[in-house]
């Protein structure tokens, strides 16, 4: 009789059922906790998920509160255009490539496109139709125009947006550092250097 059989024959409970059985434990508790784990993901994911029925939201636009009810996959560049009427954001390539649809949102540039519109509920968005008023036009609209930084004029309010954050951040910046500033911006018509020179010259200008 070898040793293993010595072993099973003995009375009551021996080495090897022993670690069978813990090895059975073992298994069984990693199975629970991977089981409870899954279901406190599977909570966190759900506490995360957004109704996609309208909301009641407030967006603050060129210093205005407008009170809005929209689906949660209305962007902020749709809210903009069809609900306020505001269509100085271009709705061109609707995937973050172009920057015609820049607005400042806290003071920073950023693609309307890619933010949902109760996302920026609470922050402050600032479109192009606030940079020329009754009673003020921003230098940047002046240089652009001095400086005949547009042909079609499709890419120009994102573009205006896009000068005006940046000069905003970077008083005093070079041709240069506009040149890189500006790099998330595109104009097919290739007004490239026109809108340069009025992003310098509003730089330079700044206090
Ligand atoms: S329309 Fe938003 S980046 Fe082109
Ligand atoms: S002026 Fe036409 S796309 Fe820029």
């Amino acid at each position: 009789m070898d040793r293993d059989q010595a072993t099973r024959q003995g009375p009551g409970f021996n080495r090897r059922d022993f670690l069978k059985g813990s090895g059975a434990a073992v298994a069984a508790t990693a199975v629970t906790t991977a089981v409870v784990e899954q279901q406190a993901a599977a909570q966190q994911q759900a506490a995360k998920l957004v109704s996609a029925a309208p909301q009641a939201i407030t967006l603050n636009v060129n210093g205005q509160d407008h009170k809005l009810t929209v689906e949660p996959r209305v962007t902020l560049m749709a809210a903009l255009r069809d609900d306020l009427n505001l269509t100085g954001c271009k709705d061109v390539c609707d995937r973050a490539n172009c920057g015609a649809c820049t607005v400042l949102i806290d003071g920073k540039p950023v693609y309307s496109c890619t933010r949902f519109a109760i996302e920026v509920a609470g922050q402050k968005v600032v479109t192009a139709e606030s940079l020329h008023t009754a009673e003020k036009t921003d230098l940047v609209v002046e240089k652009f125009c001095e400086h005949d930084g547009m042909q079609c004029g499709f890419c120009t309010p994102g573009f205006v947006m896009a000068v005006r954050g940046f000069c905003n951040a970077h008083p005093k910046a070079t041709l240069d550092d506009c040149r890189k500033g500006l790099g998330g911006n595109i104009c097919r018509c290739g007004t490239y250097a026109g809108v340069l020179q009025a992003a310098f010259d509003t730089a330079q200008a700044a206090n």
